[in-house]
């Protein structure tokens, strides 16, 4: 399932072809401290991961577009280093393996950046990656006043990530298949902890659950902390404290899902703890579910990134009126945009190695920009009462949220977590029946 070595050269030749000319210096993550000198799991920059592979800490690659080449500096073999922390490449075998052109060591980066720099006029940076367009400034600044200005005058920094996103944000086959794995291995994930779940249990250990089947499927990480959300908790759209004890009357909503092979997989489900809706928890899940399935439906080439958004808003409003939370007509409501009281976020976001991926969402005018097959989005509406006065009581206190992975594909929409289930009678025949 791993995505091949020659892939990732692939891609440094595509990237080097579209930039025509100039460099390309991308750096990795470091490792981040989690407690004095204890560090967290390593993860790397996911575009230092497209272009390379390559997964150890602070490497740097540096792509020549013209002619064709490609560096990575990478640590030193440190045998001693390795008994504490682990295997280390060492520049040569980085380059062996990963298909590069050179292995260099780390340590000389900085050196070798002046050389780059006099022989490119434009380099190409990461925006985020602040501490390397500061470097690579001040060797520029450094140069120009040793008289070589003929040359480093006329030096460029442009941002990468135009370029990269577009690569990024349309899925390979290659990409896909891991995605469409991780995807499984999140559903299963989801219906493993609604069969086991029960009232004496605390949301950490339903996070717990949720990180175990994770594991077992060889998916260790998750692709974002999991929100374990029940009854109130679930109108806190980013809650990870999980630490609340689960009540048998209320609903639970479980945002979760694995990092496969580097890839995001994002699902959630809201179902009742206790086995059975109740009548208003039933009617404010059916609202959102019909919302969903009118957005996903929306899903194809060439619909704009809004379609899926306006079409869940649209039966969202509707839902609102006809249980009476909200009065006027449809129109209305969307016009004065005041369905956002209990829908304030949006529809989807891209998803691939970043749960929320690269790529625009609006293009330079600020229009919508349109959907291309190989582009994978979330659809996630969703509806949150707080304790609020102006909600009738039966509905205070009640988040829900469903959130599938769809893939774009002609007027196809691929639901990438299908085999989840949210269909109320599926939830109902599965929920604690482990
Ligand atoms: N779990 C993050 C999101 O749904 O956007
Ligand atoms: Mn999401
Ligand atoms: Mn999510």
């Amino acid at each position: 399932m791993i995505i091949r070595n020659v892939v990732y050269k692939q891609r440094r030749k595509q990237l080097a072809k579209i930039l025509g000319d100039g460099v390309v210096i991308i750096r990795n993550s470091s490792d981040q401290v989690r407690s004095n000198d204890t560090t967290f799991p390593f993860r790397s920059n996911s575009y230092f991961h497209y272009f390379s592979g390559f997964p150890e800490s602070n490497a740097v690659m540096v792509i020549n577009c013209k002619p064709f080449s490609a560096w990575i500096f990478s640590k030193t073999k440190d045998k001693t280093k390795e008994i504490w922390d682990g295997f280390i490449y060492g520049p040569k075998e980085a380059a062996r393996k990963f298909l590069f052109d050179q292995g260099l060591d780390l340590k000389h980066f900085d050196d070798s950046i002046s050389d780059l720099l006099a022989k490119n006029s434009k380099v190409y940076l990461l925006q985020e990656d602040l501490n390397l367009r500061d470097l690579v400034s001040k060797k520029l600044n450094h140069l120009s006043n040793n008289k070589r200005a003929d040359v480093f005058l006329k030096n460029e920094i442009i941002s990468l990530n135009t370029f990269a996103d577009p690569m990024r944000s349309i899925k390979s086959a290659d990409e896909l298949k891991v995605i469409r794995h991780a995807a499984n291995i999140s559903s299963k994930a989801h219906q493993f902890v609604m069969a086991n779940i029960h009232a004496d249990s605390f949301e950490y250990q339903i996070e717990a659950r949720l990180k175990y089947f994770f594991g077992v499927h060889n998916a260790r990480n998750e692709a974002y902390s999991s929100i374990v959300a029940s009854g109130k908790n679930a109108c806190i759209l980013h809650y990870i404290n999980n630490q609340s004890k689960l009540n048998e009357s209320e609903l639970i909503l479980i945002d979760a899902g694995c990092e496969y092979e580097g890839y995001a997989s994002d699902i959630t489900r809201t179902f009742p703890i206790g086995g059975k809706f109740s009548k208003p928890q039933r009617d404010l899940y059916s609202i959102v579910l019909e919302a969903q399935k009118a957005a996903i439906a929306q899903v194809k080439k060439n619909n704009s990134f809004n379609d899926p958004h306006f079409a869940a808003v649209k039966v969202l409003a509707q839902g609102l009126k006809d249980l009476k939370i909200l009065q006027g007509s449809v129109n209305s409501i969307i016009e004065k945009e005041e369905y956002k009281k209990f829908y304030m976020h949006r529809t989807s976001h891209w998803m691939g190695l970043d749960v929320h991926d690269v790529g625009d969402y609006f293009d330079h005018r600020g229009k919508p920009v349109k959907l291309k097959n190989g582009q994978i989005l979330t659809i996630e509406p969703g509806l949150y009462f707080s304790d609020d006065r102006s909600v009738p009581k039966a509905f205070r206190n009640i988040g829900i949220r469903i959130e599938d992975d769809v893939l774009v594909n002609n007027s196809h929409p691929e639901v990438l977590t299908s085999s989840c289930p949210k269909e109320i009678d599926e939830l109902e025949s599965i929920i604690g029946k482990g």
